[in-house]
């Protein structure tokens, strides 16, 4: 019996070397020659214990603490396994590569890039162009934006919640 014993700490080790160069390797450049990004998918790191607010709930889980959010769209794996915005903005909001059986770029959604003069659309965003980015999928251009960004069923107070969150990240 000790040999079994053997391949099974064998085996577990296997495994934990295997977890390391996952982990090393979900780290993949953007574009050729630039930046390595973190990689996103269903598990977003998101902090442990509780959310100091009903907006960073959302932000990190997709649910609130007032009434039941739901959506329609997004990828299927966001269908199956939900999430919150930092998902796939990244838990500190400022977007990046989503790798999750297929690969796409999430884009900045702090308040501060969103409602700049600089903002790549040529307009920026007020809270109610957020709001209607968020439930809607129209940008502040009123372009469609991609199935990707899943469409929010929420709140007025739930969205205002939201708002006030990005308002506390960094670009
Ligand atoms: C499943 C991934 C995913 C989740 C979850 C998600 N988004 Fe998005 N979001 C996207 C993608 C991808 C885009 C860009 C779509 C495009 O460019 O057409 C986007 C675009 C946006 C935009 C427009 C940004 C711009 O520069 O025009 C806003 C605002 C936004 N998301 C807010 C949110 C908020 C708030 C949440 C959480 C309530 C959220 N998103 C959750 C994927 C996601």
């Amino acid at each position: 019996m000790r040999w079994l014993l053997t391949v099974a700490i064998i085996l577990i080790i296997i495994g934990i070397v295997g977890l390391g160069v996952i982990n090393f390797y979900a780290f993949v450049p953007a574009q050729p020659g630039v930046t390595r990004v973190p990689v996103r998918g269903p598990g977003t790191p998101r902090p442990s214990g509780s959310f100091t607010s009903n907006g960073e709930q959302i932000f990190f889980t997709g649910t609130s603490s007032r009434d039941t959010i739901t959506t329609t769209g997004g990828p299927v794996w966001f269908q199956m396994h939900g999430g919150g915005c930092a998902t796939c903005h990244g838990p500190d909001g400022r977007g990046g590569q989503v790798v999750m059986m297929g690969s796409f770029r999430a884009p900045d959604i702090t308040y501060k890039t969103l409602t700049s003069q600089e903002h790549g659309n040529g307009r920026p965003y007020t809270d109610d162009l957020i709001k209607r980015a968020i439930t809607r999928g129209i940008d502040s251009n009123g372009e469609h934006l991609s199935r990707n960004m899943p469409r929010w069923q929420m709140s007025n107070s739930d969205l205002n919640d939201v708002i006030t969150y990005l308002k506390t990240l960094d670009p």
